[in-house]
């Protein structure tokens, strides 16, 4: 019989620590839902003790979501454990994930420790978390550069503790495939009870090997299971990417002899929640996600494709959730169908009021674009300002004039904790103009390090979506906005990036 992998998402906490990623509460939970419906066995839903918005995101999806195991990060120290158990209390199947770094460089210029003091708090956080919890995990921060001998003694004293999982980080990115392989399976022949845990592989992307790293954990290492992320999503060069190693290990099922909980067809949707969310876009040849990941251009691969789709397709767009654009609902329809299409495309919003007002947006929207599609659904429901969050910053209107020859002009009314103000400014092109006119009632002084153009989907018909980054006192987030106009989009975006910019509490570096 085919042994079971483990999928660990790890989106909402490692893939949140890439700069710019930041999301609320709500995107979290919506995020989250859409995990669940993908039937990831275990989401890593923050880092409670990191500050209070990590907590409350922790334990709202905790409260919420009952088929998939939910972790929280925790420093190893009982104060960090004790707040991650607070966090979990309400869930139906709980982890706790404690990690401290054991490479000597990493204890000795990071954390200032000696290897027995490291050993020492590994021992007693596992114990204490265990005492918490029964299902613990435990990480050994830059494990892959760790000494071997040091890295065996550790891992079974936290596995003697009670470690359920042991989690082996490529932090920085470093390891090739073989040789990662091969280092899980020493570590697994030379830890006596190295069979009473389950192994797992944390890969980061820096040479563009997290997948083929992880793959290699699974393959020759035996790691049973594997913690990636939407998108790769994550610090620097990402993580693993959930789609990649899913697709992979079905695909080559005759290869990696595993099963999956997963159910792939819910992983276009994710893709497009994440990158609607955290205004990351997908390249276009990105493998399973991308816009490109199925297209043939070539003549001769179209011939083959049509006269056996197997000449060039190794998998079905259908089963990872790629429809056809379709034009599925328009001016007339009504709030049932509007009610039903978000149920179909795995969107739910929490409340009546929340369906309210998207459904205004939706009919807003279908006033002036007559063919409405799945993208500009999701578009609309990733807008932060439907959710039941109070934002400090609210877009009303605006009127921009240019002319060839002219210097463009652009007049914004915005709220501000509720009430309306209006802004004038001139520009370098319109969309310089408005965020000018907003910038002259807000101040924010933010510094603008990104801003980027996409048709939702496809043609000049379709809504733009502008992602900007904003970057203030050393604080990085990115607003998305969506509209057939792309100067509003551009001033949705911006509005949106500063109300993350005002809301993003400090918190703790899960690697600081
Ligand atoms: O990359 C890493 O080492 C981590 C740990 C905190 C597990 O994300
Ligand atoms: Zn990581």
């Amino acid at each position: 019989m085919a042994d079971k992998l483990i999928i660990f998402d790890t989106t909402l906490r490692d893939g949140e620590q890439s700069p710019g990623a930041s999301m609320t509460r709500d995107e979290k939970l919506r995020i989250a839902r859409q995990l669940e419906r993908l039937r990831v066995d275990v989401i890593e839903a923050g880092f409670a003790a990191s500050s209070n918005g990590d907590f409350e995101a922790v334990q709202t999806i905790a409260n919420a979501i009952r088929e998939s195991t939910i972790c929280s990060l925790s420093r190893a120290n009982d104060r960090d454990i004790s707040r991650a158990a607070e966090a979990l209390k309400g869930a139906n199947s709980s982890r706790i994930h404690t990690f401290i770094a054991t490479s000597a460089l990493h204890m000795e210029k990071k954390l200032r420790m000696t290897p027995e003091q490291v050993l020492e708090q590994a021992k007693q956080s596992v114990r204490f978390a265990r005492n918490l919890v029964a299902d613990v995990e435990f990480s050994p921060e830059d494990g892959y550069r760790s000494d071997m001998d040091f890295l065996c003694k550790v891992l079974e004293v936290v596995i003697q503790e009670g470690a359920t999982t042991i989690n082996v980080p490529d932090t920085v990115g470093y390891a090739v495939p073989e040789l990662y392989g091969e280092f899980i399976r020493t570590l697994r022949e030379r830890i006596p009870n190295s069979d009473k845990a389950i192994w797992s592989v944390h890969c980061h992307n820096d040479l563009g090997m997290a997948v083929a790293n992880s793959l290699a954990g699974v393959k020759i290492g035996g790691a049973r299971q594997v913690e990636c992320t939407i998108n790769g999503l994550g610090e620097r060069a990402g993580n693993c990417s959930l789609e990649e190693i899913v697709m992979a290990v079905k695909t080559r099922k005759d290869y990696f002899n595993l099963e999956m909980n997963i159910d792939p067809v819910h992983i276009v949707a994710a893709s497009r929640m994440v990158s609607q969310t955290t205004g990351f876009v997908v390249q276009p040849n990105k493998a399973v996600v991308g816009a490109n990941a199925f297209a043939h251009a070539s003549g001769i691969h179209q011939d083959g494709v049509l006269k056996a789709r197997d000449t060039y397709e190794i998998m079905r767009a259908e089963d990872v959730g790629w429809s056809a654009n379709k034009i599925v609902l328009g001016k007339l329809s009504g709030r049932n169908a509007f009610k039903q299409r978000l149920q179909e495309l795995g969107v739910s919003l929490d409340s009546e009021m929340e369906i309210n007002a998207a459904f205004a947006r939706f009919k807003e929207l279908a006033d002036r674009k007559s063919e409405i599609f799945d993208e500009d659904i999701l578009a609309l429901v990733s807008d932060e300002s439907i959710t039941s969050e109070k934002e400090q910053y609210g877009f009303v209107s605006l009127s921009q004039h240019s002319e060839t020859g002219e210097r463009p002009h652009a007049s914004i009314v915005i709220t501000v904790d509720g009430k309306e103000t209006h802004g004038d400014s001139d520009g370098n092109g319109p969309v310089d103009a408005s965020l000018k006119a907003i910038e002259s009632q807000v101040k924010s002084g933010a510094e603008m390090i990104l801003y980027s153009v996409n048709a939702i989907s496809g043609s000049t018909e379709s809504q733009g979506e502008v992602t900007v980054r904003l970057q203030n006192s050393g604080r990085v987030v990115n607003g998305v906005g969506a509209d057939p106009d792309i100067v509003v989009a551009s001033a949705k975006a911006y509005l949106s990036a500063l109300n993350k910019l005002h809301s993003k509490a400090d918190r703790v570096a899960a690697q600081g």
